[in-house]
């Protein structure tokens, strides 16, 4: 191991419990759960692909500390994964480092900036892994209910090709949501690994959906 790889492992029990408290009640998609299945599956993509482990594995656990929509006043400077890696003794090129792989995943809400390391590639591969899949359908039913959202409205057709602006914008029914996000994520992936669990996972999604649909109109 590195002793970047080194330093970053050391952090990683105080990051969990970390998380755990900063998103102690949220259940609006960001919670300490999803955070963790993405550590997981960060520090498996990381193993695979030849990345460190370590640095994945701590800037997955950061990933959404400082998200735009929790933390609308740390989000610039990255302040609470700052001060959780300062107060940890992280060194100042492990801060870096984790800054900017968190700056990428997350970029301007969008999902167009590509990681300009292999550990940030990790990390956003297993964000993506997160809204896809079961899993993924789960949450995407959690955050329309949330929200006061209809699950699906035949009335309502889907847009793609949104800008970032007007997708947030939008209000539409959650099952719009998988035409307009959710299935360009598997052709979005950075690592092989990522994009072999992703078509796997969008297969299922897909067969979710037509039989969602087909249920709809009545047996
Ligand atoms: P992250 O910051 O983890 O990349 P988002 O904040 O974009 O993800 O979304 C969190 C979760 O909520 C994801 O699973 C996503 O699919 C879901 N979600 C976001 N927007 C919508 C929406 N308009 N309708 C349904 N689900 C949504
Ligand atoms: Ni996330």
């Amino acid at each position: 191991m590195t002793p970047l790889g080194e330093a970053a492992a050391a952090l990683i029990p105080a990051a969990e419990n970390y998380i755990k408290e900063l998103f102690a009640g949220d259940f609006g998609g960001h919670d300490a759960d999803h955070t963790l299945r993405v550590y997981r599956t960060a520090v498996f993509l990381a193993e695979k692909e030849g990345a460190d482990p370590a640095v994945a594995g701590l800037a997955a656990l950061l990933h959404d500390a400082d998200d735009r929509k929790l933390f609308p006043d740390t989000c610039a400077r990255k302040a609470n994964a700052v001060s959780f890696l300062r107060a940890g003794g992280a060194p100042d090129e492990l801060i870096r480092r984790v800054v900017t792989i968190i700056s990428e995943v997350s970029f301007a809400g969008t999902d167009s900036v590509v990681p300009s390391s292999p550990e940030g590639m990790c990390v956003q591969d297993a964000d993506r892994l997160d809204a896809i899949g079961a899993v993924g359908i789960a949450r995407a039913f959690a955050y329309g209910g949330s929200r006061g959202r209809k699950m699906y409205d035949p009335a309502e057709p889907p847009e793609t090709g949104l800008t970032a602006e007007a997708y947030r914008a939008r209000q539409g029914c959650t099952v719009n949501h998988f035409y307009e996000k959710l299935f360009l994520l598997k052709d979005m992936m950075n690592t092989d690994t990522g994009k072999a669990l992703a078509v796997d996972r969008d297969r299922f999604m897909r067969a979710f959906l037509e039989r969602f649909l087909a249920e709809w109109e009545g047996p």
